[in-house]
């Protein structure tokens, strides 16, 4: 069946004080598959004060008809050989509306707005989740074949 796009949600700049609702969305979306993880509150909320240091201007939240934050993307603009580097940092969707299309306005917006600060390449690490990385595969991501995500566990 086809999904119908949620009716009038708004892109907008995040503010310190849409925190806590990022910080609820980020642990509800993160808790269910494919990612399982479980974030106590306070790991949730110093994550996202942390990134919101230095993501906070060009970083966005969705929000519905009644102003609540339904989604929310972080994102840093960083200098790079070839121009200014986007990096999305978090994209997340409250559980309860997600397959609604706001994961992707919140792309779209991303890629609205990097016109403006002349960005020339993105660059994202996700879930090596098929359904997962179709989203970002939809707007034009590639996996890289020169680079991989490194862990070291102590
Ligand atoms: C990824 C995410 C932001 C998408 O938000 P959304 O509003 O559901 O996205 P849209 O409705 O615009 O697009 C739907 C697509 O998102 C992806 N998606 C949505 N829910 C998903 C889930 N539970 N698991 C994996 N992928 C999912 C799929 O590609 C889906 O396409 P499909 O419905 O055809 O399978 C949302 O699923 C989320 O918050 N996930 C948890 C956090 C996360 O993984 N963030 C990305 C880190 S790299």
């Amino acid at each position: 069946m086809e999904k119908k796009p949620l009716a009038k949600v708004k892109i907008r700049k995040i503010q310190k004080a849409d925190l806590p609702a990022c910080a609820r969305i980020l642990k509800s979306a993160y808790r269910r598959p494919p990612h399982q993880e479980h974030l106590a509150p306070h790991t949730a909320r110093q994550y996202l004060e942390e990134k919101y240091q230095h993501c906070r201007q060009h970083s966005f939240v969705a929000v519905d008809n009644q102003g609540d934050v339904i989604g929310f993307q972080l994102l840093y603009i960083s200098a790079w050989t070839s121009g200014p580097q986007a990096i999305l940092e978090e994209l997340a969707v409250d559980p309860k509306i997600q397959g609604q299309g706001i994961g992707k306005r919140l792309l779209d917006h991303t890629h609205h707005y990097r016109r403006s600060h002349k960005v020339k390449s993105a660059m994202l690490w996700a879930r090596k989740d098929p359904r997962l990385l179709k989203i970002y595969r939809k707007q034009g991501y590639r996996q890289a074949d020169d680079f991989v995500i490194m862990f070291k566990i102590f």
